[in-house]
């Protein structure tokens, strides 16, 4: 049995050795993203593992070749499945999977760290400093006892983000699109997503990204937060109006935001530029005193890292075999 990953880090390959000589299946490693540039790379192989911010094509002919090439799946070595094509997969019977609980605490505990970073300040003292200014006058900030966090999207994430929030002496909101979940009763309190934005001191957004969750924090979601809220997205860079939170963060209708996603992140993930960030959007953020940007490191923990590797290559592996994942995705995620 053979198996080819592609746009493998070096961070990652421990983990593919480790899993290959447990298996005893040979797991090739190439650099790049799986493209129509790059896909007949697959030919001889058995089965493709691949993760990547980057759609896979515009087109349903790298999907066509892969049948050709007589592979039947595609496991994604990450939780977002917004690379993927769901229709044009079926129509050439390749089985999907995904890595949906590859570590929840990862991103949660981002959120934590940028939650605390915006409360106390540390953007606008970090920059106080780096002018040699010590004073503090202005930047008195609140503690989580008296703050209120809303969770849009209560999954795997949103609901690890409610237990710490909770655990900390935080309120914690939340909304779903699934019923209240039995585990988080007397963590977390649902409401309607209007409440959330009205009521919370942060706003926190864990959704999956689907065409109808683009935009699903915009220029009316945002009227609606309170002036001294702080929104954090480390989901999806489209879900929230990226133009329309700058323009909110100018005219301070908003304390401040953390943005491990932004928009249009798919054309800088993981890469170095000699001059200037070829994207606009961004270059926008960083001038902004109370904007946190990370670049997508919500999933970039050793625990996280050895999770998507190893149960992205069980999936491969027992589709091959014929066997199920309890991973397959059948429809799109919201
Ligand atoms: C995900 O797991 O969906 C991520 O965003 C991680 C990234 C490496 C694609």
């Amino acid at each position: 049995t053979k198996i080819l990953a592609y746009h493998v880090r070096d961070d990652e390959q421990p983990f593919i050795d480790e899993w290959a000589t447990q298996h005893h299946v040979q797991v090739d490693s190439v650099p790049y993203e799986l493209h129509d540039e790059t896909v007949d790379q697959a030919k001889g192989y058995d089965g493709i593992d691949y993760k990547q911010r980057s759609v896979l094509s515009q087109r349903p002919d790298l999907y066509r070749k892969l049948h050709a090439f007589g592979i039947k799946q595609l496991a994604i070595r990450s939780v977002g499945i917004d690379s993927v094509n769901l229709e044009w997969a079926k129509q050439n019977q390749l089985k999907l999977t995904n890595v949906p609980s590859y570590s929840p605490p990862a991103v949660a505990e981002l959120v934590l760290t940028q939650v605390m970073q915006l409360v106390r300040h540390i953007p606008q003292f970090n920059q106080r400093l780096s002018q040699n200014d010590y004073i503090v006058n202005g930047l008195r900030s609140r503690e989580l006892s008296e703050l209120t966090i809303g969770i849009i999207g209560v999954g795997r994430i949103g609901g690890t983000v409610a237990k710490i929030f909770h655990a900390l002496g935080a309120t914690v909101l939340g909304n779903d699109l699934l019923a209240p979940r039995d585990d988080l009763k007397g963590i977390l309190t649902y409401t309607t997503k209007d409440s959330v934005y009205r009521q919370s001191d942060i706003v926190t957004v864990h959704v999956y990204f689907s065409e109808q969750n683009r935009h699903l924090i915009g220029e009316p979601q945002l009227n609606l937060m309170k002036q001294t809220a702080f929104l954090i997205n480390d989901s999806r860079g489209p879900v929230v109006d990226t133009e329309a939170l700058i323009t909110a963060l100018q005219q301070s209708q908003l304390a401040g935001a953390a943005l491990d996603v932004v928009e249009h992140e798919t054309n800088i993930f993981n890469l170095k530029f000699d001059k200037q960030t070829p994207e606009p959007l961004y270059n926008e953020l960083k001038k902004l005193p109370n904007v946190l940007l990370t670049p997508h490191i919500g999933f970039f923990t050793d625990i996280a890292v050895e999770n998507m590797v190893k149960q992205s290559l069980d999936d491969t592996l027992a589709i091959i075999e014929g066997r199920q994942s309890r991973h397959e995705i059948k429809s799109e995620r919201t």
